[in-house]
């Protein structure tokens, strides 16, 4: 096919002979990309995408000729050249140790690019040239689309290290040049056969040429090898390699029509080929020179260690979820053994501290549970949350039952702070319900928010409900309780943040937790709702805990003040605790 000529560039003009200037454009004076020198040359929307996925392939077309590769779009405008893209090859030197892209050459110093533009041919110079005392052969070939050229590509070939061609050099060369005449034809790139985003077979991990038949005229030897694993024992030269391939893999796979498609060279194709305990990839480029079928090019790679790998890290995966699964078993069952402990309490004091400890095992086994269905060691903290509040609603009378309202959202979280955190909103919104909003006499009443309001690296948590508020003159040292003791030495000392405790704006009470996420969580949620504001700062009575640099025992009080409790006085109170605390037994005044 002979394409029909864009106008041509008029020749005459340019900045003098061998002279590049760097004219690299682009809207925010960054490195140009593609897209930016594709729109200095005005070139059209469909054809920049063409370009794109030539670009994205042309790789093969660089390591077949031992060549390297400059596109080059006229610059109409300025009667020149831009180069949009480069790429060197790495089956030899390079002919370019510079950068190329985004230089302009002007019209008339570049003859064989105006030549390849003008009569839409591949053109071969006669003589190398001498670049840096190194000779260098240049080509050009017109890329082609829809019968037009849109750019040329300079094909650079180093001849420094120049030999005898091997056969497996004729035979890359021999391809090359069927590639070339494809892309000057407007066959290559086939959009079918854009490579996949896992990285595709190159020239160097092993090459097959079919002939017309689908016969094999030549195999690289990293591609003998390749077979070799797959279980072939004779040659590879001669055979048809679509029914040998399907022979190799008959006993190991169903049969696959897409691979004997893709191993006879029929179809642009890529796929993996499992026989012997090997796996390879495989990637077909059928050939067309010049209207008729000439055979195919197919690209192999020998996948199989990084299959074992995935394969193994697929195992590592389903144990440690399996191992969560079994933590949450066993946790169920301590929590069991508690629960029948506790029916056996005479003293009611004493099964309602077993039946605590009932509930706070079962938020841990939460955690682990969610572990056991996740990929990784991170886990849905909304999924928990969910549960949790459904936990805390079930504690009010079915009659007038309380359903915590969760605004925001927590977001992945891993497991270092999903287990505490989880803990500590149990707590929490256990007291709201058992305390805050319970009625003398009657059934717990009123509204309970749980609040996430997360940032890059830090989550701001609050639980707020409109009970009624802490009891005059609490003193969080000298109460005796266990549950907002826990609470502090979690959010403090082990999750490293702040906890205060306020009189909620309009009555009842605000839990606030300011929390640092570790690295591998400082990631936005997908969809993080905006904070809602339930606490009212300017109330007076807080009781803060917050981390200090220094070592301190856990929840241990920094200059304890006895003016500084909750109520009545309501000024705020600071703690510190060492992070590494976890659930030691949290230091009550007494001790
Ligand atoms: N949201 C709340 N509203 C009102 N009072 C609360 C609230 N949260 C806690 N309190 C008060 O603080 C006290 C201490 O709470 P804490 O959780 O430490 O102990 P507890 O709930 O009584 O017992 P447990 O150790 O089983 O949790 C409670 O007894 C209650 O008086
Ligand atoms: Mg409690």
């Amino acid at each position: 096919m002979r394409p029909s000529v864009r106008p041509p560039v008029v020749l005459a003009g340019g900045t003098g002979s061998g002279h590049w200037r760097n004219a690299g454009q682009c809207d925010d004076d960054q490195v140009p990309t593609l897209n930016d020198l594709a729109r200095r040359a005005q070139i059209v929307a469909p054809d920049a995408e063409w370009l794109h996925a030539l670009v994205s392939d042309w790789e093969l077309l660089a390591d077949l000729s031992f060549a390297d590769l400059v596109l080059w779009a006229p610059l109409p405008a300025e009667q020149a050249w831009i180069a949009l893209a480069q790429v060197r090859p790495t089956t030899g030197p390079t002919a370019f140790p510079d950068d190329v892209v985004g230089s302009v050459r002007a019209d008339g110093e570049q003859p064989l690019l105006d030549a390849a533009l003008i009569e839409g041919r591949i053109c071969r110079e006669g003589d190398p040239d001498w670049r840096r005392g190194v000779p260098v052969r240049h080509e050009t070939i017109p890329v082609c689309r829809s019968g037009r050229v849109v750019a040329v590509i300079e094909r650079s070939t180093n001849l420094d290290s120049a030999r005898t061609p091997s056969r497996m050099d004729l035979a890359f060369l021999r391809a090359a040049d069927d590639l070339a005449q494809m892309i000057a034809a407007g066959l290559f790139p086939c959009p079918a056969s854009s490579p996949t985003l896992v990285r595709s077979p190159r020239v160097t991990d092993g090459m097959v040429r079919l002939g017309r038949s689908g016969k094999v005229g030549y195999a690289s030897p990293n591609a003998l090898s390749a077979y070799r694993r797959l279980g072939l024992t004779a040659d590879l030269a001669g055979r048809e390699l679509g029914p040998l391939t399907a022979r190799l893999c008959a006993s190991s796979t169903p049969r696959d029509d897409s691979l004997m498609l893709a191993a006879s060279g029929r179809a642009h194709l890529e796929t993996e080929i499992e026989a012997n305990g090997s796996v390879v990839q495989i990637r077909a480029i059928p050939l067309v020179v010049a209207g008729v079928p000439a055979g195919a090019l197919i690209l192999l790679r020998d996948v199989s260690e990084l299959r074992h790998s995935e394969r193994e890290l697929t195992t590592k995966d389903a144990t440690i979820r399996e191992i969560h699964h079994r933590v949450k078993n066993n946790l169920q069952t301590v929590a069991a053994l508690l629960r029948l402990q506790a029916r056996r309490m005479r003293v009611p004091e004493a099964a309602a501290a077993l039946e605590e400890a009932v509930r706070r095992v079962g938020s841990i086994a939460l955690v682990h549970e969610t572990l056991s269905a996740a990929t990784g060691e991170v886990v849905d903290f909304d999924d928990i949350v969910r549960q949790i509040a459904l936990m805390a609603g079930e504690l009010s009378a079915p009659e007038a039952k309380i359903t915590p309202v969760l605004v925001g959202r927590f977001g992945m979280l891993s497991a270092s702070v999903a287990t505490p955190l989880a803990l500590v909103l149990t707590e929490l919104l256990h007291n709201a319900v058992q305390h805050g909003l319970a009625v003398p006499g009657g059934s717990a009443a009123g509204t309970l928010e749980l609040t996430a309001d997360r940032q890059h690296n830090r989550i701001a948590v609050t639980v707020a409900d409109n009970g009624s508020g802490f009891p005059p003159g609490f003193d969080l040292e000298t109460a005796t309780s266990l549950g907002l003791q826990i609470v502090r030495t979690l959010v403090v000392g082990d999750l490293g943040g702040t906890l205060v405790i306020s009189p909620r704006a309009g009555g009842g009470t605000s839990v606030q937790l300011d929390l640092p996420l570790p690295n591998a969580d400082q990631v936005p949620p997908q969809t993080a709702a905006g904070p809602v504001q339930v606490t009212d700062r300017q109330a007076t009575g807080t009781v803060e805990a917050q981390r200090s640099g220094q070592e301190a025992d856990p929840v241990q009080v920094i200059g304890p003040d006895p003016d500084q409790a909750l109520a009545p006085t309501r000024a705020p109170r600071r703690f510190s605790a060492r992070r590494s605390s976890s659930l030691s037994p949290p230091q009550t005044p007494e001790s």
